[in-house]
């Protein structure tokens, strides 16, 4: 099973600006984790979420079969396709119900940071999206976030798996990185064969705050003195 790939010379967004950083892209993590990182991802009930949220998930829910990824989106310019708006909405409201902030005000040609989304084919509901960058020979991992009412389905997992893939295909990307809240270090370190780092010698995007566990999984070696 797998989920169809499309690259961003299939998409009609254009970035156009590059807006003032709200909020760094250093962490993985959700906003009620502050002081205690240890708290479980906040369930959020049914009738607190987005309209269009809700109804997305009226009808079947998707299975990987039918979900597509969609690499390098940009969210702003002119919109040349409403169903891509549609799955832009629904990014900004996942992100504001997750973690607290919309993380595409983050996603500009200066940043280099980079939305990936998971869809389903028609481009009607968001599966999943990831925030990610590459810098000094890693892959940075800043966000990840599948809608509540799907998780548990393998988003999470393939959104990770396709960003792996992808990072292993560049012969200057050495690792993964990313910090984790430590109730999702168990989904990475289990499932997709990262590592609790203690002592990192790398240059990384991310400065890891008390409850955060950095992860890495390494692609290959790093020649010396990279
Ligand atoms: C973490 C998150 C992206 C996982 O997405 P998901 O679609 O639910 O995960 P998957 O269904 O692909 O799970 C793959 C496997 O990991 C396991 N898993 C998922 N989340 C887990 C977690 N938090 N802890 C331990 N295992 C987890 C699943 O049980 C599944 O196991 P299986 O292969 O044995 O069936 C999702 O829970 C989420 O959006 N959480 C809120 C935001 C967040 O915490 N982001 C990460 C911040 S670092």
């Amino acid at each position: 099973m797998s989920a169809a790939v499309l690259s961003e010379s299939s998409l009609s967004y254009h970035d156009s600006h590059d807006a003032p950083l709200k909020k760094s892209v250093d962490e993985c993590s959700e906003p009620n984790s502050t002081d205690d990182a240890s708290t479980a991802a906040p369930e959020t009930p049914m009738v607190s979420r987005s309209a269009s949220i809700v109804e997305s998930t009226a009808s079947v829910p998707p299975t990987i079969d039918n979900t597509i990824i969609l690499h390098n989106v940009s969210h702003s310019g002119p919109s040349a396709d409403p169903k891509l708006a549609g799955l832009i909405k629904q990014t900004r409201e996942l992100s504001e119900l997750v973690f607290d902030e919309d993380c595409l005000t983050e996603i500009t040609k200066k940043t280099r940071w980079k939305l990936t989304l998971l869809a389903t084919s028609d481009y009607a509901t968001l599966c999943g999206f990831a925030v990610s960058r590459i810098t000094n020979g890693a892959l940075s991992l800043a966000k990840i976030a599948v809608p509540v009412e799907f998780r548990g389905l393998g988003f999470g997992k393939l959104i990770m798996e396709d960003a792996i893939k992808n990072a292993k295909k560049q012969n200057d990307v050495y690792e993964v990185c990313l910090s984790s809240l430590s109730t999702a270090v168990t989904f990475y370190q289990q499932r997709l064969g990262f590592k609790a780092m203690t002592g990192v010698k790398v240059k990384t995007d991310f400065e890891v705050v008390e409850g955060q566990v950095f992860m890495v999984k390494k692609l290959r070696p790093r020649p010396k003195g990279k």
